[in-house]
């Protein structure tokens, strides 16, 4: 495949509670980063992928993903994360070989987005689009707040959507994004293409693609584990 993937990895996994970070967790006796990149390589598009570890990391990993890759086609680099997820994809970024002209960006806490969701940014990123977000509707009502919690208006969600990964990139426009946008403060790569003014497309998500933030979502993960 002509597509690479970023897998920020580095992060501490803090609202999962203490233990190991939260992409070396095991589920099933696997890291969630290894369910991660088991459904990246079942994607077509993909050929190559650079995962973000925390410090000290780089050689557990590299022994738990290459037996996953062997035999898939697809390559693998490592580099040690940032301080905030940005700068983690940054350097990921920085790491990628030649010959990838469409990058996705995809959060091993996301480690059961189906490999079909893969190949449906990258097809949206090469039919022309510059930038590409997987995106579900919303389906609790939302409200806005006050300091003290008190209810000062209901947005209406119809025009709401919430963002998944992976997002996919022109190679040109993401490493123009993260160059002009250092500050490390966006939640996604797509926002930093959206403060230099380009069009963001999106297509649907998946609901397995949700975000293993907390305990309770550690739970319905086991639901999806290959058996
Ligand atoms: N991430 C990263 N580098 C960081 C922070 C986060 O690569 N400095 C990665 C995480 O490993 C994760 C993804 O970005 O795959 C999304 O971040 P999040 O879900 O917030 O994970 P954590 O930062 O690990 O969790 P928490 O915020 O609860 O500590
Ligand atoms: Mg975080």
């Amino acid at each position: 495949g002509d597509v690479a993937v970023l897998v920020p990895a580095a992060g501490r996994g803090e609202r999962l509670g203490p233990g190991l970070p939260k992409a070396l967790r095991e589920l099933a006796g696997s890291p969630l980063l290894v369910h991660a990149v088991r459904r990246l390589a079942q994607a077509d598009c993909v050929g190559h992928v650079v995962v973000a570890v925390p410090a000290g990391a780089v050689d557990s990993v590299s022994a738990l993903l290459t037996p996953v890759l062997a035999g898939s086609g697809v390559g693998l680099d490592l580099v040690v994360g940032g301080a905030e997820r940005q700068q983690s994809v940054a350097l990921a970024l920085a790491a990628v070989p030649g010959g990838y002209p469409i990058i996705l960006v995809h959060d091993a806490a996301r480690a059961f987005a189906p490999p079909e969701l893969v190949d449906r940014v990258a097809a949206a990123v090469r039919a022309g689009s510059d930038a590409v977000i997987p995106v579900l509707p919303v389906v609790d009502t939302i409200k806005q707040v006050d300091p003290d919690g008190a209810v000062t208006g209901t947005v209406d969600r119809s025009v709401l959507r919430a963002v998944q990964t992976p997002q996919g990139f022109r190679r040109t426009v993401l490493a123009a994004a993260h160059a002009a946008d250092t500050d490390g403060g966006a939640t996604d790569d797509a926002g930093l293409v959206e403060r230099l003014g380009g069009r963001v497309t999106t297509v649907p998500g998946a609901e397995s693609a949700f975000k293993i933030t907390r305990p309770f979502d550690l739970q319905v993960a086991a639901l999806l584990v290959d058996p």
